[in-house]
């Protein structure tokens, strides 16, 4: 199949070529985010490949089927970025990467809580400038900390494991519990009590019309002064101008974001030369208890060469008419309406 590869970086070049010898298809690599003003760049292909900054909405959408285009391929697990009503009315189907790698985003989690906790982002500068002063780097035992879990998928189960390995007591909200967060020892319990239990808050559920701004002024108002907390799953689960007026009255003790909501115009891209134009996120920047990485929880090579051969295998699973890793599939959709319904609500 040939397919329209956006949002592409010399990374994702390399690995979806390699991947692709054991494939065939024809990848056709555009730097351009997909959005209605770059989907004619699809014009000729039948699959677009696309990644967590795209934007789906109804006018790409719709240009992309007037192009003959049948497939979006994303290329990771979130589909927040896609208008799944608008794609079906169209009849476009809708495969994603579930699952490639969630111990890189639970381990690069775990990389947050640590050096926010020990202070690395201050202490590796000071030690460059010959200042070897411990003033203000004091730090906690993780053992015995009470940690929260917002989501307990695949990578909020990895992030439990690995924090039970540290010795803390873990609660988690979720929709549905996880038999093997259970087994563990996790404590289910309602939002407001994982809000007024946990010293660390750690996010892993979707980005749905549910979970926007799930952590607003009224969420962080419930929680312990000086809370940790941290967000590598959607940057639209925290209201960030409510984050910042619970960094500036103590309430939020440490942040560590990899996601942001308005990263679109910033992550992914060298803007070093440039002026920033986003204030709340220059204003993130100023706190020394905050530590923002540009959505790279996923970037490690096992994900990235898993998410390059389960986006071109689905491809050829488009192709025979099996639906597999499917948000949404035509041969679904005519024969069960209800399953867009069922995803997004
Ligand atoms: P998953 O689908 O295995 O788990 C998500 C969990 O969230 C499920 O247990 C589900 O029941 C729960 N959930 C759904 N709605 C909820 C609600 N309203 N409140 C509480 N829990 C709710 O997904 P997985 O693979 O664990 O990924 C989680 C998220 O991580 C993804 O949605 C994606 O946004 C993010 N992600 C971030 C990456 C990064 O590079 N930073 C890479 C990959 C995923």
């Amino acid at each position: 199949m040939k397919i329209a590869v956006f949002s592409n970086k010399p990374y994702t070049e390399r690995t979806f070529q390699s991947a692709n010898e054991s494939y065939g298809h024809q990848l056709c690599f555009f730097e351009e985010r997909l959005n209605h003003h770059t989907a004619d760049l699809a014009a000729g292909c039948e699959a677009v490949c696309v990644f967590v900054n795209d934007e789906l909405g109804e006018p790409t959408l719709k240009r992309l089927s007037n192009l003959g285009v049948q497939l979006i391929a994303l290329r990771c697990a979130g589909f927040n970025n896609v208008d799944l009503y608008a794609a079906e009315r169209l009849g476009l189907s809708v495969v994603r990467v579930p699952a490639y790698s969630p111990y890189a985003v639970a381990e690069h989690t775990l990389g947050l809580i640590l050096a926010l906790n020990r202070q690395i982002h201050r202490a590796h500068g000071r030690i460059r400038e010959a200042n070897f002063s411990l003033e203000g780097l004091l730090g906690f035992d993780l053992h015995g900390t009470p940690a929260g879990i917002i989501g307990t998928g695949k990578i909020g189960a990895i992030v439990a494991r690995i924090l039970h390995g540290f010795g803390c007591p873990l609660y988690a909200y979720d929709t549905r519990a996880n038999p093997e967060c259970e087994a563990l020892g996790v404590q289910y319990v309602s939002l407001d009590d994982l809000y007024r239990q946990s010293c660390i808050i750690t996010l892993h559920c979707p980005l749905t019309p549910q979970t926007h701004h799930l952590i607003d002024a009224a969420a962080i108002e419930k929680m312990q002064d000086g809370v940790m907390l941290i967000n590598t799953s959607r940057g639209a689960l925290v209201d960030t101008k409510a984050a910042i007026d619970g960094l500036k009255s103590g309430r939020i003790g440490y942040l560590g974001l990899d996601v942001y909501e308005e990263e679109a115009d910033l992550f992914y891209e060298d803007l070093s030369n440039k002026i920033i134009q986003d204030d709340i996120f220059a204003r993130l920047m100023m706190f020394p208890n905050v530590i923002v990485t540009g959505h790279q929880g996923f970037f490690t090579q096992n994900a990235l060469l898993a998410i390059a051969d389960t986006t071109l295998a689905n491809v050829v699973a488009f192709e025979k008419g099996v639906c597999q890793n499917t948000v949404l599939c035509r041969h679904v959709i005519s024969s069960n309406h209800s399953v867009v319904k069922g995803l997004v609500s």
